[in-house]
């Protein structure tokens, strides 16, 4: 029997978006199972609930807005109570994450850091004893140099390519910057390579997120698995 792979990313983000409370500033994630999300708040709002979002992509803004979800920003509010986004892969024990195959890993890492609580939701196949062994780690350069920074990471270990969109051009994200997706293969230190690729001339940010999770929601075919920090 086939996974619903769908069915199970909007279970998990609606258990997410029971969470949310009234009068919160909620960050709004980017990718397939943070639009389940953004339909499910929005049907929340419809019915009542007072909330304002800060989303992490213009693509989740626009759902949102369209929705009648209130948008705000950093300079009307500097800390975010929840924000519900998706990930790549989650790793089982330490809930590191890889994210960004979305493109929006920049935004998604601002929104993550200013907020009090990161729910991650996901169907089980991204649920990872270690990360890096199914999905590349996009990585947020700027353009200028694009070339000598791929050249500077992979001499860290990985197989490094430019990103490229649905019409063959390069991808930007919503910066404007351009995303390399470095397959580095299982990695033994995460939070090590995340510091030595942060440090690389060049790059805006990488898409592991470390220590950055304090609630991972996956659905599977026999219910939701929550695990806290
Ligand atoms: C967007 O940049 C990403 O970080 C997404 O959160 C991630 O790619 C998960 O996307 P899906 O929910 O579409 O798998």
């Amino acid at each position: 029997m086939s996974i619903d792979r769908d069915a199970l990313k909007r279970e998990a983000a609606l258990a997410a978006v029971a969470m949310v409370e009234d009068g919160m500033v909620v960050g709004l994630g980017t990718g397939s199972t943070a639009a389940f999300a953004i339909e499910g708040l929005i049907a929340r709002v419809r019915d009542g609930l007072k909330i304002v979002g800060i989303p992490t992509s213009e693509r989740s803004a626009k759902q949102a807005r369209e929705g009648g979800i209130a948008l705000t920003d950093f300079g009307q509010h500097d800390r975010v109570d929840l924000t519900i986004d998706g990930a790549d892969e989650i790793a089982r024990d330490s809930l590191d994450l890889i994210k960004g195959l979305g493109g929006a890993l920049l935004r998604e890492k601002i929104v993550a850091a200013a907020s009090g609580r990161l729910v991650i939701v996901a169907d089980e196949p991204k649920l990872v004893p270690g990360l890096g062994g199914t999905v590349p780690l996009p990585v947020e350069v700027v353009p200028f140099g694009w070339q000598t920074t791929l050249n500077r990471i992979a001499a860290l270990g990985a197989k490094a390519v430019l990103r490229a969109g649905a019409d063959g051009e390069p991808f930007r994200s919503d910066g404007g910057n351009l995303i390399l997706d470095c397959h580095f293969g299982l990695m033994a230190d995460p939070a090590g390579l995340e510091e030595e690729i942060s440090n690389t001339i060049g790059v805006v940010e990488t898409g592991l997120f470390i220590g950055m999770a304090t609630t991972v929601l996956v659905a599977t075919a026999t219910g939701i698995i929550r695990l806290d920090r």
